[in-house]
C-alpha cells in the first residue's frame, strides 16, 4: 500500500496533464490523512498555485467558515482537487486534464479511505456521476458502488467560489453543509 507521499511523488513525475507546463507547481491534497470526509474541489487558483496548498484563497476561507458552522476544522478533513495544476486564468479544466489527473485522485482516495466523499462543484461530481446535474442533486446523499472506491457514499455540493458572490447559491450551500454531520451519522450507523 503506497503512502500519500509516495503517491504524490509518483504522480507529480508521471502524470500526463498538459497544465504542468504553465502551472507554478502541483498542488497536493492537504489535511487529515485519516479523515472520514474528503472534499474534492475543481483545480487550484492563483493563490493555491503560488503557495502549493489547496483552498487557501477566498473560496478556501469560505470553506473554513462553513466547516466551522458544523463544528469542524480544516484539520479534521482532507481537501484535494480533481486537477492538481492551475488552469491558465482559472478557466474550467478540460475533460482530458481531468482524465489525466484521475488516477492520482483515485489513489489518494484509496489511501485515505474516507467514509464520505464530498464534491465541491460539477467538475468534481462529473468524474464520478457524469449523468447527474449539480443543480438537481446538490445536498443529496448519493449511494453508488464504483469499482476501486473506498466508499459508496457521495455528497455533491455547490462550489464555494460559485456561491461566494451569489446570495441564493450561498444560502443553499450553507443549508446543504449542515447535511454533512447527518450523512456521516447515517453512514456510520450502518
Ligand atoms: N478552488 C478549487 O476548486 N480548488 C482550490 O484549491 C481553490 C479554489
Amino acid at each position: 500500500m503506497k503512502t500519500l507521499k509516495e503517491i504524490n511523488e509518483y504522480w507529480a513525475e508521471h502524470n500526463t496533464c498538459d497544465l504542468k507546463a504553465t502551472a507554478t507547481q502541483a498542488v497536493f491534497g492537504d489535511g487529515n490523512i485519516h479523515a472520514d470526509v474528503v472534499f474534492i474541489g475543481e483545480a487550484p487558483g492563483k493563490n493555491e498555485d503560488l503557495e502549493g496548498r489547496p483552498f487557501i484563497g477566498a473560496a478556501g476561507k469560505f470553506l473554513a467558515e462553513m466547516l466551522g458552522s458544523i463544528n469542524m476544522k480544516r484539520e479534521d478533513v482532507y481537501i484535494t482537487n480533481v486537477v492538481k495544476y492551475r488552469p491558465p486564468n482559472n478557466r474550467d479544466p478540460l475533460p482530458e486534464e481531468k482524465e489525466a489527473c484521475r488516477p492520482w485522485l483515485n489513489e489518494e482516495l484509496v489511501a485515505i479511505k474516507p467514509k464520505l466523499i464530498i464534491f465541491l462543484g460539477r467538475h468534481a461530481m462529473s468524474n464520478f456521476f457524469p449523468e447527474e446535474k449539480i443543480s438537481a442533486v446538490h445536498g443529496k446523499l448519493l449511494k453508488k458502488h464504483i469499482a476501486g472506491m473506498p466508499t459508496e457514499y457521495f455528497l455533491p455540493l455547490y462550489h464555494p467560489a460559485a456561491a461566494l458572490y451569489n446570495g441564493g447559491l450561498r444560502e443553499e450551500l450553507l443549508f446543504d453543509f449542515k447535511k454533512i454531520p447527518l450523512a456521516l451519522k447515517k453512514i456510520t450507523q450502518k
